[in-house]
């Protein structure tokens, strides 16, 4: 069997071909790799860290070809590829320089002659799973620190994106990652999901690394559980926009359009609900929907705001959405709603609509905390709008659905910066900025839905693919026992002046 990866701007357009594994060429990929691992992991950390900081200048070097081929087979705009690909050499960049830390710790100990140390051990081999948003950059988050830290990788990239993955995994192959260290398998979520369980039973998994929806996450969560492993989960987010009445209201107009209809609505970052103090909302609503309805829409690579759904079952996704709108909400952004198509037209789209899959921005107003889409991450061109009368209120409304990803304010007021950093229960927090965007050496990840606590990037992935390893060198030449051989220093504890 095979994928066959067509372009969503235009469905007649082959991008590429690849060979469908089922569980059992999965599981034996994790055999493969589970023997490379141990000669891998004798590498020294440096020379490891050469090997990335080889695939960084190969990402580099190609860079143009490489974002093409995410435009041609995701969809994103051609800036937005070349940005993602940016962010596959800066994760390398941070990565290279790791291998001459990889740091431990010297630790005094409670006896004499005694010397306490902590280690970094690889975890072994890894299993990542990633979406097909983000293509190239969020599978390099786990790729690149997995294998710097000595661990082998069998990568499963979402089967929209199989030909990116190839591309990706043969430039890691070129800068000298052994063939058996690095296997992308391309599978469906149910061959992948029984070659995890098996893999699981057999030893052959030390740690699951998922990107993607909170329903598939929940199910990866419980299937480590049950092997006691905990998978590094990067899920769903409903990520809140805050505008207060003393903002930059230009800055953030600006940053709600990107935030919500960059990327088509289509990163775990994106504006969920934008919330508006209800002294501005009207006001602001009314300039946001002639800015958003106004803006281009179409061929990704022209200059548009953006170009096509990832696929089918994302604008089917998308579709499923707006029957959530209801009576009580007022509906803006475009010239209709759903499918961009010659019959159902959106003025100055660039191309031809009938070719791809592309989706009218949508924004739905008057939303209010029980409503659907207030707690339903809608991953596609359409943003929710809400009004609140003062900071307590918006941080209550910015948490109530139970998502934590990003999160963002646009005020001048430090006490508002401080008071909604403090209140805001997501992982990331954003002042006068885009929900999305983040950089790739900040712990990137969430709490609630849309994660459980584990960190993506800079030096806080290291804790997912390494295990602390705690020795202890006595050299006192005889038993000296912890917590009672321990030295006392006199003193008088009824010393009064
Ligand atoms: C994602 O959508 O899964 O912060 C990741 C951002 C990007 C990464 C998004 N750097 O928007």
């Amino acid at each position: 069997m095979t994928f066959t990866s067509t372009n969503p701007a235009d469905f007649s357009e082959i991008v590429g071909t690849v060979l469908a594994a089922n569980a059992s060429d999965i599981v034996e990929a994790l055999r493969r790799a589970k023997k490379a691992q141990a000669e891998w992991a004798k590498v020294p950390a440096p020379a490891r860290g050469r090997v990335i900081a080889n695939v960084g200048r190969l990402v580099e070097k190609n860079k143009e070809s490489l974002s093409r081929i995410v435009t041609r087979e995701m969809g994103k705009v051609y800036r937005e590829a070349l940005g993602e690909v940016q962010e596959v050499v800066d994760t390398c960049d941070f990565f290279l320089g790791e291998g001459r830390r990889l740091y431990g710790q010297t630790v005094p100990s409670e006896m004499p002659k005694k010397n306490l140390f902590t280690f970094r051990n690889p975890v072994g081999s890894v299993f990542i799973i990633t979406a097909g948003n983000f293509p190239a950059a969020v599978p390099s988050w786990y790729l690149v620190p997995a294998l710097l830290a000595g661990n082998s990788v069998v990568w499963k990239p979402s089967e929209f994106t199989p030909v990116v993955a190839k591309a990706l995994t043969s430039l890691f192959h070129a800068g000298g990652i052994p063939k058996d260290l690095l296997i992308t398998v391309v599978a469906e979520g149910e061959e992948t999901f029984k070659a995890l369980d098996l893999g699981l039973k057999e030893g052959l998994i030390n740690k699951v690394g998922f990107t993607g929806s909170t329903e598939v996450g929940r199910k990866i969560g419980a299937k480590t559980g049950e092997y006691i492993q905990s998978a590094c989960l990067e899920l769903g987010g409903k990520n809140p926009m805050v505008v207060m009445p003393d903002a930059n209201l230009d800055l953030a107009l600006e940053g709600a359009l990107f935030a919500g209809f960059g990327t088509a609505g289509q990163r775990c970052t994106s504006l969920g609900t934008l919330w508006l103090h209800e002294s501005i909302y009207d006001a602001f609503l009314a300039r946001y929907s002639s800015l958003v309805g106004g803006a281009k829409v179409g061929d990704p690579f022209s200059d548009v705001l953006y170009g096509p759904m990832i696929s089918e079952r994302y604008l089917d996704n998308h579709l499923r959405h707006l029957e959530m709108i209801k009576p009580h909400h007022h509906v803006s952004g475009s010239s209709a709603l759903g499918r961009i198509t010659q019959s159902n037209p959106r003025p100055g789209f660039v191309g031809d609509p009938d070719k791809g899959f592309f989706a009218h921005p949508t924004i739905v107003a008057g939303i209010k905390s029980d409503d659907e889409l207030y707690y339903t991450e809608t991953f596609g061109p359409l943003v929710t709008v809400g009004k609140f009368k003062n900071l307590d209120e918006a941080i209550e409304l910015s948490n109530g659905h139970g998502y934590g990803l990003s999160s963002s304010i646009y005020t001048k007021d430090p006490e508002n910066v401080w008071r909604f950093r403090e209140g805001i229960s997501a992982g990331m927090v954003s002042i006068n900025n885009s929900t999305s965007g983040a950089e790739a050496h900040l712990p990137f990840g969430g709490n609630g839905k849309s994660g459980n606590g584990s960190r993506q990037s800079g030096i806080w992935v290291l804790d997912q693919f390494t295990r602390w390893q705690a020795m202890n060198w006595d050299w006192s030449n005889k038993l000296q026992k912890a917590q009672m051989d321990t030295i006392e220093i006199e003193h008088n504890p009824d010393f009064l002046l």
